[in-house]
């Protein structure tokens, strides 16, 4: 039998269209993608975690000059939180990147391994993850939940 995955999501052209709540995500994910450490590739990502309590966490990319020793923002931002609050619930994750190592129009996601620290996050607990991606051409992605990303996923 052929069986087939399906999930909505939300395709913004502009950022700024989005709700006030979200929108200061978007912000802070911005001043967090300029802090990025990313002088190998030169594409700098930002992070910005919305917790339930209001609470916002930010990450972006670390590299270094052995590559696979670096971290993208996703994981820098959900690593932080769990370290810090590891009783907290992540509401929403906001990703912004922007560099030439992806042409402008390129619709941009996470990469595989944050989506399964994303999915892990979404178990752990127990409740969905929005994520909302801000393209560099401002085209906005907005997933209801983490495991959208990651069909057939590894986790409980
Ligand atoms: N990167 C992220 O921060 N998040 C992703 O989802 C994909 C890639 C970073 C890793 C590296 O520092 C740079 O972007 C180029 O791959």
């Amino acid at each position: 039998m052929r069986e087939q995955f399906q999930f909505n999501y939300d395709l913004l052209t502009d950022w700024k269209e989005l709700p006030i709540e979200d929108f200061k995500l978007v912000q802070v994910a911005y001043s967090a993608m300029d802090r990025a450490y990313a002088p190998y590739s030169e594409f700098l990502v930002g992070a910005a975690l919305l917790m339930e309590d209001g609470t916002i966490v930010e990450g972006n990319n670390q590299e270094n000059v052995a590559f696979p020793s670096g971290m993208c923002a996703e994981r820098v931002a959900l690593f932080y939180a769990g370290a810090t609050y590891p009783k907290g619930v992540v509401k929403t994750i906001c990703i912004v990147a922007k560099g030439a190592l992806m042409p402008a129009s390129f619709l941009l996601s996470p990469c595989g391994s944050c989506r399964q620290v994303l999915l892990e996050s979404e178990n752990r607990q127990r409740k969905a993850i929005r994520v909302i991606v801000v393209n560099q051409d401002m085209r906005t992605l907005v997933l209801d939940s983490a495991k959208d990303l990651l069909p057939f996923g590894f986790g409980k």
